[in-house]
């Protein structure tokens, strides 16, 4: 069993992946500084796991907080590195916070983890691959100049760690290029806390099934596609989550000969905004009320995984259908007025 750092583990995917490792046994060691989450997010992983992993309320963005987890904790096996902002639209309007936060906080992990052969597990991102030519989208498409701040901060966090690959033979690194992420753990007891209006769809579709919104604007109905909507691979979280424990297990049994290797994370499979809102009402039993308006700046017409890679050399993949992640985000949803 190995001892493993979560930074930013009392987030969305961060927290639904602390619990993964939790009930594979490990031993858990949680950093967030709560900017994005509260902290009774680990009283909902005690409740599933029953077991409370170590948790420090410290920000990265300080350099001494990465080494003094490292001189408490010596016997650190894995990082798997969450902690990070990720809304693309602030990433416009505040890029110095995004740099300093994304990639400072990057900079000081891994001067601590060179110094011992830890495995390290990166939060990337499909937004790497910007309007991908073909689809599904292989590991092998080249990334593009990206739209945000966010999104370069997700290049150059790649680039960072491939520069260290080269510098310290026995560090070894595993980027993790998420799909869409949706909905949470099948207790209700975790899931995604959008703070103010939600930007990604499925939690403004819920937040409009209970109330909380008017109605949801579909952004474009004229992209070409079957029904003109975007299409996205929509991944469950938990299904994420396992993702990153496969990816653990191939760095800690060493049977990665490569030293720096990303892996998309998806389903496979594309779904349209209308097919995601027709999921929504057969699980919800609900119609759900949207108009369409214009399409949203930024926003690439399809992307969609190619998971040959992930599946048979990781041995991984997703097992839940759109309509389950859907049930799930519903649940949770419920949860949260209650
Ligand atoms: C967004 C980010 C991406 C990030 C991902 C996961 C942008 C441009 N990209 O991806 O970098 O990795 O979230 O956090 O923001 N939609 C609506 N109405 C809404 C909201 C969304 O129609 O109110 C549509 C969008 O146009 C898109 C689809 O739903 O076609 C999914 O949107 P979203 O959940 O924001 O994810 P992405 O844009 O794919």
């Amino acid at each position: 069993m190995a001892t493993v750092l979560v930074t930013g583990g009392l987030g969305y995917i961060g927290s639904h992946t602390v619990v993964s490792l939790l009930e594979a046994g490990h031993k858990v060691i949680v950093v967030d500084n709560l900017v994005n989450t509260n902290a009774a997010v680990l009283d909902g992983i005690t409740a599933i796991t029953g077991k409370k992993p170590q948790f420090y309320p410290l920000d990265l963005r300080q350099p001494e907080t990465a080494s003094m987890l490292f001189s408490k904790h010596p016997d650190i096996h894995a990082v798997i590195h969450f902690a990070a902002f990720k809304a693309v639209g602030e990433s416009v309007e505040k890029p110095l916070d995004y740099y300093q936060n994304n990639l400072n906080t990057l900079v000081y992990l891994l001067q601590e983890v060179v110094k011992k052969p830890i495995a390290f597990i990166f939060s990337s991102s499909c937004t790497v691959y910007g309007q991908a030519l073909e689809l599904p989208i292989l590991e092998t498409a080249p990334v593009l100049k990206a739209m945000s701040p966010y999104g370069n901060t997700k290049q150059i966090g790649e680039e960072i760690l491939q520069d260290c690959c080269l510098a310290y033979p026995h560090l070894k690194v595993t980027a993790l290029r998420y799909f869409n992420p949706i909905g949470a753990h099948e207790s209700a007891l975790i899931g995604e806390l959008p703070i103010g209006v939600p930007q990604n769809l499925v939690p403004f579709i819920t937040q409009t099934g209970v109330g909380k919104r008017a109605q949801l604007s579909v952004f474009g109905n004229d992209y070409p596609t079957p029904d003109g909507t975007c299409i996205r691979d929509y991944i469950h979280v938990v299904d994420l989550a396992e993702a990153h424990m496969a990816a653990m297990n191939r760095l800690l049994n060493l049977t990665s000969k490569a030293s720096f290797e990303v892996f998309n994370v998806g389903t496979g499979k594309g779904s349209s905004v209308l097919e995601v809102i027709k999921a929504y009402e057969k699980v919800s039993g609900r119609s759900l009320p949207f108009v369409f308006a214009p399409p949203r700046q930024g926003d690439v017409t399809a992307a969609y995984a190619n998971t040959h890679k992930a599946s048979t050399v990781l041995g991984w993949q997703a097992r839940f259908s759109l309509e389950e992640a859907m049930a799930s985000a519903w649940a949770w949803e419920n949860k949260l007025l209650s």
